[in-house]
């Protein structure tokens, strides 16, 4: 059931359990998750991203959204991944995105709060909740190599309260050591937990933790327990495809393409049981 960000994340927050947020990139990964979301019962954040936006028009990313979402029995908000500019989150919430993302944290403040605050305005007048990111969290979802190059800049308790005071921002994205992507070495990051506990006790909103894929299950936990609500998730569901279908492709010996994407599937569906079944008890 196509269901507000807001409600979503406040329920999660107040129960003190995580709230998963993958992103889809076709139909298949689409369906995926909220088949699964259904099977657990479990709310999420069914995200598109805008740096997929060469996979899929943000048309087809709406329709196939709204249909997914209306499909079901669990709560699902139609969320716009870091959207990059005011014109195509404009578009994103006259589509039907009823949540939408506004990544302008590798701006300076001022500027951050401008656009951020272009954004709610929109946004709200149309019951659209908005989330916002402070601090940067490194690496991109797109390459491996850009990943590893791009820094992170850890979120501070003082610019995080300003931050959402100014932009009235529903809920807002931290950096406290994760990255988006692979790390280096398949090694879990080392996370500030310090400055988690600092933030969720100064931020009035729910917090976001961006790149979940090989943070670890342990760190994952941890963050929950001491503040995040929303964990972004996206990496491993492309690796497990792979590795689904090129199994199936070496030990089945499959000719038809169909039974490839069928095994690319269950690789999505696995990740996304364990996420939700992790963060949710
Ligand atoms: P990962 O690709 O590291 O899981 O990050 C996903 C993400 O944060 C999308 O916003």
């Amino acid at each position: 059931m196509l269901t507000r960000t807001k409600e979503i994340l406040t329920e999660a927050k107040k129960n003190h359990y995580g709230i998963v947020a993958p992103d889809f990139w076709d139909l298949n990964s689409a369906r995926d998750y909220v088949r699964i979301a259904e099977e657990l019962n479990a709310p999420i954040l069914l995200s598109f991203a805008q740096a997929h936006k060469h996979l899929i028009s943000l048309e087809e990313a709406a329709a196939v959204g709204r249909l997914m979402a209306e499909s079901v029995k669990a709560p699902i908000a139609l969320h716009l991944d870091h959207g990059e500019d005011f014109d195509y989150i404009r578009r994103a919430i006259d589509l039907g995105f009823n949540s939408v993302m506004i990544d302008a944290s590798m701006h300076e403040f001022k500027e951050n709060v401008r656009l951020t605050k272009e954004v709610v305005d929109y946004a709200h007048a149309k019951g659209v909740d908005v989330e916002a990111e402070i601090g940067h969290v490194g690496g991109t979802t797109e390459s491996p190599t850009e990943m590893e190059s791009v820094a992170n800049v850890y979120t501070t308790v003082e610019e995080a309260t300003a931050f959402v005071e100014q932009t009235g921002a529903d809920s807002l994205a931290v950096s406290i050591g994760t990255s988006h992507g692979v790390y280096k070495n398949n090694k879990n990051p080392e996370l500030n937990f310090q400055r988690l506990q600092e933030l969720a006790a100064n931020v009035p909103v729910p917090l976001v933790l961006h790149g979940g894929s090989g943070t670890g299950d342990d760190n994952l936990k941890r963050c929950v327990r001491e503040g995040i609500t929303k964990v972004n998730v996206f990496t491993e569901f492309t690796t497990a495809a792979l590795a689904h279908a090129a199994k199936a492709v070496r030990e089945e010996q499959l000719k038809s393409y169909m039974r490839v994407q069928q095994a690319a599937d269950e690789g999505i569906r696995s990740v996304i049981s364990h996420y939700i079944n992790l963060l949710t008890k």
